[in-house]
C-alpha cells in the first residue's frame, strides 16, 4: 500500500473499514471474536436507530411530538407509525438504564421529553376510557399525542406497569443524585396514577402483549407485580406511607404461580387463547423482572430458576418447524409462539435476543453466587451441555461448573450469532426474519428490536438486573383473585398429637387448597393441645373443611362428615372443633 499515492491509500482504508462493517465473518471458527465484532457493530447501529425513531428530531420520526417513540417508521404493511405504551416503556427503560450508566446529557433530554409525553397520554380520553375510567389501559396512540380511535385489541394492562417501572427507575436515579424535589413534584404523581390503576385492575381481563388473546396473561401479571413492589419501595422512600401496594402485589404473586404447567413443564402464557401456551411472553417476563439480589428464585421466575430454565428449554424446542432451523441441533431461531400465523409465523429478532439475554442473566447469577444448582426440572436443559450432568449443587471450584458455564455461554453467544447471521449488512433490524430464507420481514427498523439487542448486550456485560425487591418474597397462603369481600376465620381444633405429628386443614375453596392434602395448610401448636390458624375466606359462601394429621409421611383424615360453615360479609368468625385421637 505504501507505493500508492496518499489519496488512494485513504480510499483503500475507507473501503477496508466499510468491509469490516459487516460483522459476521462466515469464514472463521473463532466464535467469540465474531460475537464481539457483532456487538460492537450492532450496538452503534441500534443506539442510533432508536434515537432516529424518537420525536421531535429523530431522522425517521418526522412530525412526531417530543419524547414520543414510534414503534417503527413503517407507515403501511404494516402501519406501525404509532406509539405503543408497551414498546415505548421498554425502550425508555433501556435508555434510562443507559443514562444511569453513562450519564449522557442528550439521553437525559429524551427521558424528560418522554415523561412529558406520557403525562399528556395518561390524560387522553380514548376508547378505553378517561383517566380514572380505564383510559390508562389504552395500548397505542397517534404520534401527535392524540388518541387513536380505530378498532384495536384493548385494553392492554401491561402498559401502565411497564411505564411506571421505567419512571421508577428514573426516580430512583434522581433520588440517588439528590434531586428528590423533581421526583416529588413531577414523577411521583404520574407513577401513582399507573400504580393505582394496576392495583385496582390487575385481575380484570386484558389483551396480551401480542394484542390477540383477551384473558389473563403471565407477562402482564409479572410486570404488574414488579411495578407494585418497586412502587411500594419508592412510596416509602418518599414517605408516602399511605399507599399500600403490597397487598395486591401479594395477590398477583399468588396468581402468577397458577400459570405453571408441571406436565410441560413450562409456564403457560395466557389463561385463554386455545394454544399450547408456549410463548415468548414468558421468556420476556423473566428477563424484564430479573433481579440480581433474588438469585435463582422460582416464585418470581428469575432467569436462572429451575422453572424459567425448563421453560426456556421447552420454548426453544417448540420452533424446530422453521425451515431455517433445518440441520440445526439445539439453537433454533425462535418466534412469538409456535402457532403464530402473523406474516406467516416467523422468527423475531427480539425473541432471538431474549433467549441469549435470559442465559446471560443466569450466568451472571451463577458466577456471582459461585454455584449453580440443577434440579430434576432443569436437568434436561443442562444435559444438552453435559450428558453426565445430575441434579445437585455445583460450586465454581468444580469441573462441572466450569464446563457447564462455559458451554452455556457459548450457547447464548450462538443466539447472538444467529441474530448476526440474519442481520443485513447495514445492521437494520426489522420485526421478523423469514422462517424459510432468513430475510427480514414485517415492520422495518422496529424500535423494540434494537432495544432487545442492547439489553441482551448489556446482559452479556453483566450490567443488568438492578434489584427491585424480588428478594425474599414468599407466596402468601391465600390467593385472592376476585378481590371481593373476605372474612377472617380462625380455626381452632383440640387435638393431641405425638412428637413429630402436625395438624393441617384443607377444604372446599381455593384458600383451603381445594381438598388437596399435599398443599393442606399447617396449623400452629402455640396453644397446644389446641392447634390454630386464621385464614381469609370469601364472604357469603358455604365452606366445607376437614383437619388432617401428618406424621412420618402418613396422612390421616378426620373421620365422619365434612365440617361445614357459612361466611358472612363483615363477619369474622371463630371455629372451635375437637378431634379425639381414636382414629390414628
Ligand atoms: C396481529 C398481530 O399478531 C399483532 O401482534 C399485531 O399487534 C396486530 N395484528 C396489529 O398489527
Ligand atoms: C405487534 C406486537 O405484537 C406488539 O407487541 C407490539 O406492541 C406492536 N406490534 C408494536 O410494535
Amino acid at each position: 500500500m505504501h507505493l500508492l499515492p496518499i489519496g488512494l491509500q485513504l480510499l483503500a482504508l475507507a473501503l477496508l473499514s466499510l468491509q469490516s462493517q459487516y460483522p459476521f465473518d462466515r469464514g472463521t471458527c473463532n466464535v467469540s471474536v465474531d460475537v464481539d465484532k457483532y456487538i460492537r457493530f450492532e450496538r452503534r447501529v441500534a443506539t442510533a436507530a432508536i434515537v432516529a425513531n424518537i420525536g421531535p428530531q429523530g431522522a425517521k420520526a418526522r412530525g412526531v411530538k417530543a419524547g414520543v417513540v414510534v414503534a417503527s417508521p413503517s407507515k403501511h404493511e404494516p402501519d406501525y407509525f404509532y406509539s405503543w405504551t408497551r414498546d415505548s416503556s421498554l425502550v425508555f427503560k433501556l435508555l434510562i438504564d443507559q443514562h444511569a450508566l453513562y450519564n449522557d446529557a442528550i439521553l437525559r433530554q429524551h427521558i424528560d421529553n418522554f415523561i412529558g409525553a406520557q403525562a399528556v397520554i395518561q390524560n387522553l380520553a380514548s376508547p378505553s376510557g378517561g383517566l380514572f375510567t380505564g383510559g390508562l389501559g389504552e395500548p397505542k396512540f397517534n404520534v401527535d399525542l392524540t388518541a387513536f380511535h380505530g378498532p384495536w385489541g384493548r385494553p392492554q394492562r401491561d402498559g401502565p406497569a411497564l411505564r411506571s417501572t421505567a419512571m421508577i427507575t428514573y426516580a430512583n436515579w434522581l433520588i440517588d443524585n439528590k434531586n428528590i424535589t423533581h421526583v416529588q413534584s413531577t414523577l411521583w404523581p404520574l407513577i401513582k396514577l399507573d400504580l393505582d390503576y394496576v392495583a385496582t385492575n390487575w385481575n380484570q381481563t386484558s389483551f396480551d402483549l401480542w394484542e390477540e388473546v383477551s384473558s389473563s396473561s403471565f407477562f402482564t401479571a409479572v410486570v404488574q407485580h414488579r411495578a407494585l413492589r418497586e412502587g411500594a419501595n419508592l412510596a416509602s422512600k418518599l414517605q408516602r406511607v399511605s399507599y399500600n401496594y403490597g397487598k395486591p402485589a401479594d395477590n398477583i404473586l399468588c396468581f402468577m404461580q397458577s400459570f405453571w404447567n408441571p406436565s410441560g413443564p413450562y409456564m403457560t402464557a395466557n389463561t385463554g387463547g386455545d394454544r399450547s401456551g408456549i410463548d415468548l411472553n414468558t421468556v420476556l417476563a423473566s428477563i424484564h423482572t430479573y433481579d440480581i439480589a433474588a438469585g435463582c428464585d422460582a416464585i418470581t421466575f428469575q432467569p436462572c430458576s429451575d422453572r424459567a430454565i425448563a421453560n426456556l428449554f421447552a420454548y426453544v424446542k417448540a420452533f424446530d418447524m422453521y425451515k431455517i432451523n433445518d440441520g440445526v441441533e439445539d439453537y433454533f431461531s425462535t418466534g412469538r409462539y409456535p402457532e403464530d400465523v402473523y406474516y406467516g409465523g416467523n422468527p423475531w429478532y427480539l425473541a432471538t435476543f431474549a433467549v441469549a439475554e435470559q442465559l446471560y442473566d443466569s450466568l451472571h447469577v451463577w458466577n456471582t453466587e459461585g454455584f449453580l444448582q440443577i434440579t430434576p426440572l432443569s436437568l434436561p436443559f443442562f444435559r444438552q451441555f453435559d450428558p453426565t450432568a445430575d441434579p445437585g449443587c455445583h460450586f465454581n471450584t468444580s469441573r462441572k461448573f466450569v464446563t457447564l458455564t462455559s458451554r452455556i455461554l457459548e450457547y447464548a453467544d450462538s443466539y447472538l450469532l444467529l441474530a448476526a447471521r440474519y442481520t443485513p449488512q447495514d445492521g437494520a433490524l426489522a420485526e421478523q426474519y423469514d422462517r424459510d430464507t432468513g430475510t427480514p420481514v414485517g415492520a422495518r427498523d422496529l424500535t423494540w428490536s434494537y432495544a432487545a439487542a442492547l439489553t441482551a448486550f448489556n446482559a452479556r456485560d453483566g450490567t443488568g438486573g438492578k434489584s427491585w425487591g424480588a428478594k425474599g418474597l414468599i407466596v402468601p397462603d391465600v390467593c385472592r383473585r376476585g378481590g371481593g369481600p373476605s372474612v377472617k376465620v380462625s380455626f381452632n381444633v383440640f387435638a393431641k398429637t405425638v412428637h413429630g405429628e402436625n395438624i393441617y386443614i384443607t377444604g372446599s375453596s381455593t384458600e383451603l387448597t381445594n381438598w388437596n392434602p399435599e398443599d393442606a395448610l399447617i396449623l400452629s401448636p402455640e396453644y397446644y393441645p389446641t392447634w390454630s390458624i386464621t385464614i381469609d375466606l370469601p364472604a357469603n359462601s358455604d365452606i366445607e373443611y376437614k383437619y388432617i394429621r401428618k406424621h412420618k409421611g402418613n396422612v390421616a383424615w378426620q373421620s365422619g362428615l365434612n365440617n361445614r360453615m357459612t361466611t358472612h360479609t363483615g363477619g369474622n368468625a371463630t371455629r372451635s372443633d375437637t378431634w379425639w385421637r381414636s382414629e390414628f
